[in-house]
């Protein structure tokens, strides 16, 4: 006999806006300042605005349509949703929320070196040498080992982090999560236009815009210049892995998707290229003080960039410790309100699946979470950890995952005209067939051939020179560990019922 009990109230926004921030907030974080100005800058400089709007049209909006019309039409978390799209898809969504777990676990420690970076910056710590403070004194860095070694200045600020975080989740959707996005998305946005503005006011500043916008054309015949696009824009605009899918399941039953999904793309691609202005028209700034051109400055990607050529550029400048701190604030606002939805989704499968309450749910998923967290990225080999998960969770979980939703839903359980149907009745604007032929076709296209390309990369050489050894204990154990634990979950019973859910019927004229 069963036990499952009765399913609380869903959770909801306050209204259309405060879902419209909070999904801004979401996509607007680490991924837009830390990785968007590097990885353009690797990947052609200029011409890599190309792939990335076709990145952005032919797959970001596709599938962030997708993510609201499942977690809107299903109302659920993605294990809910998947399942009740048919039930042997469940796993797919402990999928997601194994990649979320594993993404949140290094995030965390991302944001922490931000909110050290900005003490950092008033004292401008890192004295002459910010590489050599960054990777010995501050991370005490053991290179690419499994260190159980734990580093003071980072757990400790890390386990207050861990806990705002949990307390803005168990404040729940409205009170913790709106109420966040609320408060810290339009101080993101006004500090960061200060920060742009004073870059774009520097000696050099020129120079650094030509270097982002001149093309280097050949880049595009490279295959790796479209995959780094491809999975730019699922990092930053939140999809793939639960998030938006999450995030549309408190919204009302009347719920403008369409415009919405068009205005966070469209935000959060504005955003990324602003950071792309800030950050360039700063490298220029630097490159004019060492009298080098900006092409051959070193340094220009993902952590490095943020954490050992800005405080370098600090240094140099008048004024330096108000830009660090706008700079090291605007990093850790974008990236705690994406934090927030990255631990929703996984806390609220959880709380769905096995019948948690909120603050108990929070609680323990968070605190394991939390306690993992810990122990992977507060040590000494925090780096090439933290570098190894992001590379497989995104080029392999959230790739991986973006495929099979798209064949789930189109040819597993053949439920796109019924999504297309439901964001044409909710929303003011349609969508037409184009989107059914992207989602069902062009998409999942386009993104094996690009899984294909990167696997046999990953099989060939060791990811970041790192040792094979290193390298197949987490790359392989972030991708593989989330599929077995996705597999475990799904095969658990439900404490909450989940089954017995039948979506709108939509009327006839929305079908099309
Ligand atoms: N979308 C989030 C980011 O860009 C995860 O960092």
């Amino acid at each position: 006999m069963t036990t499952t009990t009765q399913a609380p109230e869903r959770e909801q926004w306050s209204g259309q806006l405060g879902f419209l921030l909070s999904a801004i907030g979401s996509a607007v974080g680490l991924g837009n300042i830390w990785r968007f100005p590097g990885v353009a800058y690797e990947n052609g400089g200029g011409a890599f605005l190309i792939p990335y709007l076709v990145a952005l049209l032919t797959a970001g909006i596709p599938i962030l349509l997708l993510d609201y019309s499942l977690g809107h039409r299903f109302r659920g978390s993605a294990p809910a949703a998947f399942r009740r799209l048919g039930r042997r898809f469940e796993a797919l969504g402990w999928f997601q929320v194994a990649i979320a777990f594993v993404i949140a676990t290094y995030y965390t420690v991302i944001l922490v070196w931000a909110i050290r970076y900005v003490g950092f910056s008033v004292t401008q710590a890192w004295g002459s040498d910010p590489a050599g403070f960054f990777v010995g004194d501050f991370l005490q860095d053991a290179g690419p080992t499994l260190s159980t070694d734990v580093v003071g200045g980072i757990f400790w600020p890390m386990v207050a982090v861990w806990a705002v975080t949990l307390v803005v989740l168990a404040l729940g959707v409205q009170r913790g999560l709106e109420r966040a996005n609320k408060v810290m998305l339009p101080l993101l946005v006004v500090l960061f236009t200060l920060l742009v503005v004073r870059a774009l006011f520097l000696p050099g500043a020129v120079d650094g815009l030509d270097a982002f916008f001149t093309p280097s054309w050949s880049a595009l015949a490279d295959p790796g210049v479209w995959i780094a696009a491809y999975s730019q824009i699922f990092f930053s605009l939140s999809i793939g892995f639960g998030i938006m899918l999450t995030y549309s399941s408190y919204l009302r039953r009347r719920a403008n998707l369409v415009p919405t999904s068009y205005v966070a793309a469209f935000a959060n691609s504005s955003f990324e290229v602003l950071a792309g202005l800030g950050v360039f028209a700063t490298l220029g700034f630097m490159a004019h003080q060492q009298g080098v051109a900006v092409g051959e400055l070193e340094g220009i990607s993902g952590v490095i960039l943020s954490f050992v050529t800005f405080p370098q550029v600090i240094s140099m400048m008048p004024a330096g410790p108000v830009f660090g701190i706008l700079f090291f604030v605007s990093l850790t606002l974008a990236g705690f309100t994406s934090l927030i939805s990255i631990l929703q989704v996984v806390s609220a499968a959880f709380q769905e699946k096995f019948d948690l309450g909120r603050a108990r749910g929070v609680g323990v998923v968070g605190g394991l979470c939390a306690l993992i967290s810990l122990a992977l990225y507060s040590t000494t080999s925090g780096l090439a950890m933290l570098d190894t998960a992001d590379k497989y969770a995104n080029e392999v979980g959230v790739i991986g995952s973006a495929i099979t939703m798209c064949l789930v839903v189109a040819y597993g359980a053949r439920r796109l005209p019924e999504l297309q149907a439901h964001l044409n009745w909710v929303s003011t604007a349609r969508v037409g067939r184009w989107w059914r032929v992207l989602v069902g076709a062009v998409v999942p296209l386009a993104l094996t051939l690009m899984l294909v390309t990167s696997l046999a990369d990953l099989v060939t050489e060791p990811y970041g020179g790192y040792p094979w050894a290193f390298v197949n204990a987490v790359g392989w154990g972030v991708a593989g560990g989330a599929l077995l634990a996705a597999l475990a979950l799904a095969a658990l019973r439900w404490r909450r019922p989940v089954d017995d859910f039948a979506p709108e019927p939509v009327p006839a004229e929305a079908v099309r």
